[in-house]
């Protein structure tokens, strides 16, 4: 059947199938979008006066360490193609559409001393556009991809990147804060801090458990800096908040809860407890084992830089609401509890992590379909740190290239039930969910073999041809009824269309 045919009966038999009061809906208020990354689409690497990020320097040094040896120097081209791709917006009836900025492409330098006029411009067609088509922008200042420039300065090993930070936050707002309602400082520092500095992506460094932390610690005050800035010096119109992320960490025996628990203080906590908990400052669990190993280790001081208590202060409820990105769930077992010679943040935090191989597959070696994890890490999240509202930015699954995304269908609509009993059932505070990803784009490291697109992207094509996939009709389905399909609908969808 027709790719086209199959979407259009897709849609009528998800709107029809069952009445409203079998089907799941979702508050008032709640608020669906999809999401993307300034690195992962837009291309036009060198546009203009466009300056050198590290993701752009990595890829060109190290095609050999991309799996399939690809780079993001044209990606899906969105630069080019901004209305197309606000027209799929349109198609899909999401509320909003968060999007990264990439700073080098509005301060070229790095710094705010030069602010290029095309990268302005650029963004601002791209917000003006949105808002003329009813989509409110949620923008993420920092994706990955700082400028070569200041890596060449250290990057976030140097505290005065923080600084840098907030000159380009001060840019922003003053140019786009008159349109946007809501910003995200950093996307996923546990990721990039870890994977970047002691792990294989840009800027490539290896030195986990030094440089990790360092990079966290600054990343820290560059956020509790720029949410000053923003409501105390800005005219701020919107909300304010920083994207953390992590896979639900369940354990893998009842012996396993300490070490369960360790894993999400490491890996949550590490950004969150600062902000969130009472008493602020790193976890408590943090500071005392990296204390103690890097005593072992005959540091003279902790690996673990401290606060000075006006910084623990300064940090403590730096977020409006919190965003949360999660794709999968782990288990986890103690660790051997050895203390390594070589320090490293995974000695430290000292867990087994694995995978339960009956967890459906995705094509990401590390994400499995686990829709109860969701569920778990909203509550959990609601216990440990008090009930915060919460703005799901990122959740999604990756399939091989072809428009019969069947997989995807089920990870979005199992995930969606999980989120609604967390919401109803557990009365977790979720404002918005957010789809990872709108199109295909540059998966980092894995280039372009992972796709999460609700559009496919024909790289091949000159014109990189966007095609919705079935799971696009489905979530532009929920976007607009807010309510989720009957399971008897969406099984024989499955069945029908497998
Ligand atoms: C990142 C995205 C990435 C996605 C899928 C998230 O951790 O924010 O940039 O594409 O995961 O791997």
């Amino acid at each position: 059947m027709e790719v086209a045919i199959r979407i259009i009966l897709f849609c009528v038999v998800l709107c029809h199938g069952g009445t409203f009061a079998e089907k799941l809906c979702f508050p008032k208020n709640f608020l669906f979008g999809v999401s993307t990354s300034a690195f992962q689409i837009e291309g036009a690497w060198n546009y203009s006066d466009k300056g050198e990020s590290i993701w752009d320097r990595y890829t060109h040094q190290h095609p050999e360490r991309v799996f399939d040896h690809t780079n993001a120097d044209v990606a899906a081209d969105s630069f080019h193609h901004l209305r197309e791709d606000i027209k799929l917006l349109k198609e899909l009836g999401v509320q909003y559409y968060r999007f990264s900025i990439a700073w080098s492409r509005v301060l070229p330098t790095g710094f705010s001393n030069v602010v290029s006029t095309d990268g302005v411009k650029y963004y601002n067609t791209l917000i003006d556009e949105l808002i003329a088509a009813g989509i409110k922008p949620l923008v993420t200042m920092y994706h990955y991809d700082l400028p070569q420039s200041l890596q060449d300065l250290g990057g976030w090993t140097n505290p005065a990147v923080a600084d840098y930070f907030k000159d380009y936050a001060r840019v922003l707002f003053n140019t786009f804060g008159d349109r946007v309602e809501g910003w995200i400082t950093f996307n996923e520092p546990y990721t990039f801090c870890l994977s970047g500095y002691g792990g294989n992506d840009a800027p490539g460094m290896q030195s986990s458990g030094f440089e990790t932390y360092l990079c966290g610690h600054n990343i820290l005050r560059a956020h509790a800096m720029t949410y000053h800035l923003y409501h105390n010096e800005m005219d701020a119109r919107g909300f304010i908040t920083i994207t953390l992320d992590m896979s639900w960490m369940e354990a893998a025996t009842k012996d396993d809860e300490d070490a369960a628990e360790r894993a999400r203080q490491f890996i949550f906590g590490w950004f969150a407890h600062p902000i969130l908990s009472k008493e602020g400052d790193y976890p408590p669990v943090m500071r005392q084992r990296i204390d103690e190993l890097s005593r072992k280790q005959n540091f003279p001081r902790s690996r673990l830089p401290v606060f000075t208590p006006e910084e623990v202060k300064s940090l403590k409820g730096t977020v409006d609401i919190i965003g949360l990105n999660t794709y999968s769930a782990y288990l986890v077992s103690e660790g051997h509890s050895k203390v390594d010679k070589t320090p490293s943040f995974q000695n430290d935090m000292n867990v087994y992590l694995r995978q339960d191989p009956t967890w459906p597959r995705s094509n990401s070696s590390w994400l499995r379909d686990v829709p109860w994890g969701f569920r778990k890490i909203l509550n959990w999240i609601k216990e440990t740190y008090n009930n915060p509202p919460i703005v799901v930015t990122e959740n999604g699954v990756s399939t091989v290239p072809g428009l019969k995304d069947v997989s995807r269908v089920s990870y979005i609509d199992g995930h969606l039930r999980a989120l609604h009993a967390a919401i109803v059932e557990d009365k977790v505070d979720v404002r918005g969910y957010t789809y990872w990803s709108l199109i295909d784009n540059f998966e980092w490291m894995r280039g372009f073999s992972e796709r999460f697109g609700l559009y496919e992207v024909d790289y091949a094509s000159a014109n990189k041809r966007r095609t919705p996939r079935l799971s696009a009709a489905y979530y532009s389905n929920v976007a607009r009824t807010s309510c989720l399909p009957t399971p008897q609908a969406v099984t024989w969808l499955r069945n029908h269309l497998q």
